[in-house]
């Protein structure tokens, strides 16, 4: 079988943990070539630090992880410590990782990486805001053929947003960036939130994660223990979304996902709704779709996928 090369965008982030793992316990389908970080969830000296801390736990001490874009394009960076903690990773307690950084700024090595490639032979996974993403896009607009497809995380449209009423964290964070990835002309995939709070974790299935009696289990339960607290309080409900393992498991799994093609905007004048996802859901603007938004999951086959794959990293 022919393994999907794929560049996993991040800013972890337990969520972003759990995506990380999720693609390294799929080592048969799945070549993940690099972990790219950006500033979001917390500030880039700490998602640098949370990488290499998730590769380490994986038994990935050889993969390449770098260091890219610490502000949004235009705007200060906001973070979300009230979410995942002070270090981005609360919840275990963490060694602080042995593996290196490496030296190539994050952006340079996409490039670098993406011009050497075939057409349309990389898929990016970009599960933070897209800071990294677009200056790459911007600096060497060649690359965008090489690009196979971009599975992201980020939006919300029906379900509004997470950070303000209209804008979902990722988006709101580099909004000026989304607005250049969406026109990019990349064949994308939208995880929005109109999706992610379809599939909401239960306290058996993460007592379950617990229950594979592994490192991995003992360190994602403690994570996701202490992310899901955030979500239980603010929506109610038994546990929270599980945001960014969505778009890798679309990669393991596409079937368990539903969604429509449909043209997708960003603000980036408003204050009010500043980093909304305009979605033309009915095709009111007659502009031709530029991404694929997804929008129901079969949440039973979903958190099936990530409990057996946390179970495959042993
Ligand atoms: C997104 O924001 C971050 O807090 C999560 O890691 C996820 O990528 C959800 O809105
Ligand atoms: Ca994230």
């Amino acid at each position: 079988m022919t393994k999907r090369q794929v560049i996993i965008d991040t800013d972890p982030g337990q969520d972003d943990a759990l995506a990380i793992l999720l693609a390294l316990g799929s080592s048969q389908e799945l070549d993940v070539l690099g972990l790219t970080c950006v500033a979001g969830n917390v500030p880039l000296d700490l998602t640098t630090r949370n990488a290499r801390i998730i590769c380490e736990l994986a038994g990935r001490p050889d993969m390449a992880i770098f260091a890219g874009c610490a502000e949004p394009l235009e705007r200060s960076l906001v973070t979300a410590e009230e979410v995942h903690g002070k270090t981005g990773l609360d919840g275990p307690d963490w060694a602080e990782p042995a593996m290196q950084l490496q030296d190539q700024h994050a952006v340079d090595w996409m490039i670098e990486t993406l011009l050497a490639a075939d057409d349309g032979s990389i898929t990016l996974c970009p599960v933070g805001p897209l800071t990294n993403v677009a200056t790459a896009l911007t600096r060497a607009p060649d690359i965008a053929p090489k690009i196979a497809e971009i599975v992201l995380m980020g939006g919300g449209y029906f379900k509004g947003g997470n950070i303000t009423p209209a804008a979902e964290f990722n988006i709101y964070v580099d909004p000026q960036a989304a607005k250049i990835v969406f026109a990019s002309g990349v064949p994308i995939v939208a995880m929005p939130l109109d999706v992610t709070h379809e599939a909401l974790m239960s306290k058996d299935w993460v007592a379950s994660v617990g229950a594979l009696g592994t490192d991995v289990g003992d360190k994602c339960q403690a994570m996701l223990s202490f992310y899901e607290r955030y979500d239980v309080e603010r929506y109610g409900g038994d546990g929270g979304p599980l945001h960014d393992p969505a778009t890798i498991a679309y990669l393991l799994k596409p079937e368990l996902y539903t969604g429509k093609k449909v043209f997708v905007d960003v603000e980036v004048d408003s204050e009010l709704t500043m980093g909304m996802t305009v979605v033309d859901w009915w095709g009111k603007t007659n502009n031709p779709p530029n991404a694929t938004w997804i929008t129901e999951v079969d949440s039973d086959g979903f958190f099936g996928l990530v409990l057996e794959r946390l179970a495959a990293l042993g």
